[in-house]
This record gives structure tokens, C-alpha cells and sequence, in this order.
């Protein structure tokens, strides 16, 4: 594409959303919904974007790291026309298409808008407007078109009579325009409507006031264009992107028990004949591989998953690495730097946090494992836990290769346990444990013989 800016509008609140959050920040699948429009945005090229921040600004900010990316702030949400005009200082030396986006319609995708953009400059237009045929336009701004077909304005519904209220082409709130047009056009952009704001969609007429070549560019799939101005929307587009998520995800070769609740962030690889069981959330930088079982009711976030993985059934996993063929759950909670390394195994009711699992060790049962480096082929009882914290600082428990610790031992960290040492159950283990010894640390069990107990007294007595 030639020489092209982009400038997305997010400073509004929306206000329809009745929340203390930014409209832009609200997830969807896991991501901020303005996530999906950057994408889109980038996908186009842009010598450059420029994001018009106002509500949430400071957390606005942090969506994105793109280098291309630069803030203008819009202090008083004056309406679109004026969050446009706010990016003309940042923009003064530009010269060449300047695409107009909203920061609330997560499901356009970049080849829709890549197309847009090819019709544009194709037609040689000055302003093209992306727009959708809808069963049901109210809400949105009303395509108006001419005698020859081309658009010669926009209404916004709140302003329409009767009459243009029956129109069924609806504005995207997407824009191609000249920069030599754009900016001036902005200028001459008033507040006389019924919602008192500087429109956007007013610079179509001056357009055509100026007799300019209009393009309007009729959108195929009319969900892409699809705003979202409050949680009943949101919740719609949610699930319009977890099938068009989850359909590619079965294509390329993963079985998705129940795709209806099986939620999963666009863009995450998981590889050929994975089975995912139903309610399972998976989001963030995740990756996982091939020949796994995931779930049902797992939730996984920020998680290196490799093959032939098992995750069973109600694990809580985020920011962890779980490397090749092992088995995870049910009821584990793995928690962010736990390394669990090839051929492991987490059982039940198990809590690992920062913590490295070495090769072909097991932590099967009712366990906390907090700042270890477990060696390989380490077997930890039931009921075993690194005492890690002592109420001020957190310690490091080391156990190395081959190390048998019995069930319910508390290892009293700072603590190494050397390489084939054992550890009696029950045992509180406050001192390092040398190299293939065994270290019991409870009291001597005693026996009295022949004990009587003493009668039950009775009720009331
Ligand atoms: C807008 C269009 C409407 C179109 C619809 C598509 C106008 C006047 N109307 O209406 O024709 O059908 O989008 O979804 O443009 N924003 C700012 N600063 C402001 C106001 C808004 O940055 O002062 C941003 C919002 O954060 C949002 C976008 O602009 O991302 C759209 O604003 P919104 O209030 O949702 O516009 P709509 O009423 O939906
Ligand atoms: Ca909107």
C-alpha cells in the first residue's frame, strides 16, 4: 500500500458500558478489544498510527509496545470529529491516505480493511467510508447516496427523520481520506446536531460539497464492522470471535470437545491432534503442542505447553512452562515460573510456584512447592510442603537427583536434600540432608500397653 497514516480513535469512555473501565480496554477472548484493531491497523503497513487517548489513557497506553505507535491526548471527548482533528499536529507533514479507525469494533480483520484500502486508492477516491447492510441499523449512522450511487453523507441515528431511519446501509465508522482534504474538512466540522458533538461522519458532505470522489465500500461479513457500545454487544462479539478462533483452531487439526465453551485468544498455535475438553479458557502468550489432552475446566494464561501433555481435569495454570509427555492434575494449581520438565508428574490437589520439576519426578499428591529446584527422577510424598517463607523473606529448598522425601515431610527452607538422600514421612526437615542418607526429624513413637480408655461420659452429666 503507498503512503498511508493511521489514526485510531479510543479517548471516549463509553458510557454505555456503565463501567469505571475504558471501553477499548474491555476484553475480549482474553485481549483488550482495541488489541484486535491495532492488528488490523498494523496489518495495513502505516508509516505511521496515531492513537487518540483520553479516558484511561495511562492504561490505554499499555496495550500495545508497537514502535509505531504515538499518543495524542483528547482532553474533553468533544465527539469523533474532534478526536480526529486532535491527531493534525502529529500528522502535519504527512502526506497521503489517512485511514480513520474506531477503537471498538474488534472484529475487522486485516484483510477486510487491507481491501478497503486497495478500493481506495484503485478508485483514486478522496474519501472512502466502509459500510455494512444491516437487518437491524439502529444505533448507527446512516449511509446516504446520491443520484449516481456514490455516498454523499452521513446521518447519525439520533439526528435521522422517519424516513432516513428506514436507510439499512450503515456507517463502519472506518475512513480512507486524502490528507490534503482531511485536515481542512476538520476545521469546518460543527457542533449543530442533537447530541451537541463535533461528527466525524460530518466531513462525507463536506465531500461532496466539494465535489469530491466518494467511494463507498459495501463490507461482505457485516459482524466484521460490528461495534461494541455496551456488554450486551460485547458479550455478541466475544462469541462471534470464539467461532471464527475455535473453526480455524479445528481446521488446522484440534479436536474441540464443546466449541461453545471452550474460549481461546485468537492467534495462540496449538499443534495437530490436541483434544480440548469442555470450559477450558486458554489466553495470553500460550502455546501448546501436539498429541495433548487439555481439560475439561482448565484455565490456562501465559503457559509453553509442549507434546503430548495432559492437563486434567480443573488446573489453574498461568506464566509457566510445562515441557514434554506429562501428566498435570486433576486440581493442580501451577503458578507463575513453575519449569516442569520432560516426563513429570503433578498430581491432585498440588500448588507449584516458582519452582523447577527436573526430569521424570513426581509430585503426586496434596503438595506446596514454592522456590525449589527439584532434581530428576525425585519422588515427593503426599502431603509434602516447602516451608519457604518465614514471614519475612522466601527461601530456596534445593533437592537433587534421586531424592526419596516421604510423605508429609516439611522441608524448612533454606534447605538442600543431596542426591539420593531419603527423608522418613512425616519428618519436619530443618538441617541440609547429605548426599544418600536418610534423615528422619519427629518424635520416637511411643507405646503404652494395655491402655485403658476412660468411659464416655454421658450427655448432661
Ligand atoms: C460512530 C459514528 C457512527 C457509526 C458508529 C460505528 C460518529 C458521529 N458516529 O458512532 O456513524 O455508525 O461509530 O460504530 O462518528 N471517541 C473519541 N473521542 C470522542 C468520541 C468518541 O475518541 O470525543 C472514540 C471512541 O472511543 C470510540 C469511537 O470514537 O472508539 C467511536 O465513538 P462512539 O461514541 O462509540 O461512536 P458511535 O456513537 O458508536
Ligand atoms: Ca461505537
Amino acid at each position: 500500500m503507498a503512503n498511508l497514516a493511521v489514526v485510531v480513535l479510543a479517548a471516549g469512555m463509553g458510557k454505555r458500558m456503565k463501567s469505571d473501565t475504558a471501553k477499548v480496554l474491555h476484553p475480549v477472548l482474553g485481549r483488550p478489544m482495541l488489541s484486535y484493531v491495532y492488528d488490523a491497523a498494523l496489518s495495513l503497513s502505516p508509516k505511521r498510527v496515531v492513537v487518540v487517548v483520553g479516558h484511561g489513557a495511562d492504561e490505554v497506553k499499555k496495550v500495545s509496545d508497537s514502535k509505531k505507535l504515538t499518543y495524542v491526548t483528547q482532553t474533553k471527548q468533544l465527539g469523533t470529529g474532534h478526536a480526529a482533528s486532535c491527531a493534525t499536529e502529529a500528522l502535519k507533514n504527512f502526506k497521503g491516505n489517512v485511514v480513520i479507525i474506531n477503537g471498538d469494533f474488534p472484529l475487522i480483520t486485516p484483510s477486510t480493511l487491507k481491501k478497503f484500502v486497495r478500493q481506495h486508492e484503485r478508485k483514486d477516491a478522496d474519501l472512502s467510508v466502509l459500510t455494512a447492510l444491516l437487518d437491524d441499523p439502529t444505533g448507527y449512522g446512516r449511509i446516504m447516496r446520491g443520484t449516481d450511487g456514490d455516498p454523499i453523507g452521513i446521518v447519525e441515528e439520533k439526528d435521522a427523520s422517519r424516513e432516513e431511519r428506514f436507510i439499512d446501509e450503515i456507517n463502519s465508522g472506518t475512513y480512507c481520506v486524502k490528507s490534503s482534504f482531511l485536515w481542512n474538512a476538520l476545521k469546518k466540522v460543527n457542533r449543530k446536531n442533537k447530541q451537541g458533538e463535533y461528527y466525524l461522519t460530518d466531513v462525507v458532505g463536506l465531500a461532496h460539497n466539494n465535489s469530491l470522489k466518494i467511494n463507498g465500500e459495501v463490507v461482505s461479513d457485516s459482524d466484521e464492522v460490528m461495534g461494541v457500545n455496551d456488554r450486551v454487544e460485547l458479550s455478541y462479539v466475544e462469541s462471534v470471535l470464539k467461532w471464527r478462533t475455535n473453526e480455524n483452531l479445528m481446521r488446522s487439526g484440534v479436536t474441540l470437545i464443546d466449541p461453545e465453551t471452550t474460549y481461546i485468544s485468537p492467534g495462540i498455535r496449538i499443534g495437530r491432534d490436541t483434544t480440548i475438553y469442555p470450559n477450558t479458557q486458554i489466553y495470553g502468550e500460550t502455546q501448546i503442542g501436539r498429541d495433548c489432552t487439555i481439560g475439561p475446566t482448565n484455565w490456562i494464561e501465559n503457559t509453553k505447553i509442549g507434546n503430548g501433555v495432559i492437563i486434567k481435569s480443573s488446573c489453574y495454570i498461568t506464566n509457566a512452562t510445562i515441557k514434554n509427555n506429562i501428566s498435570v492434575g486433576p486440581f493442580a494449581h501451577i503458578r507463575p515460573e513453575a519449569k516442569i520438565m520432560d516426563g513429570a508428574k503433578i498430581g491432585n490437589f498440588v500448588e507449584i510456584k516458582k519452582s523447577k520439576i527436573g526430569q521424570g519426578s513426581k509430585v503426586p499428591h496434596l503438595s506446596y512447592i514454592g522456590d525449589a529446584d527439584l532434581g530428576k527422577q525425585v519422588n515427593i510424598g503426599a502431603g509434602t510442603i516447602t516451608c519457604n517463607y518465614d514471614g519475612v523473606n522466601k527461601h530456596k529448598t534445593i533437592v537433587e537427583d534421586n531424592v526419596f522425601i516421604g510423605s508429609d515431610t516439611m522441608l524448612v527452607a533454606p534447605i538442600k536434600v543431596g542426591k539420593g538422600a531419603t527423608t522418613g514421612a512425616g519428618s519436619t526437615i530443618s538441617k541440609d540432608v547429605p548426599e544418600g542418607s536418610l534423615a528422619i526429624g519427629r518424635a520416637r513413637q511411643t507405646v503404652i500397653k494395655d491402655w485403658k480408655r476412660k468411659p464416655k461420659d454421658k450427655k448432661g452429666k
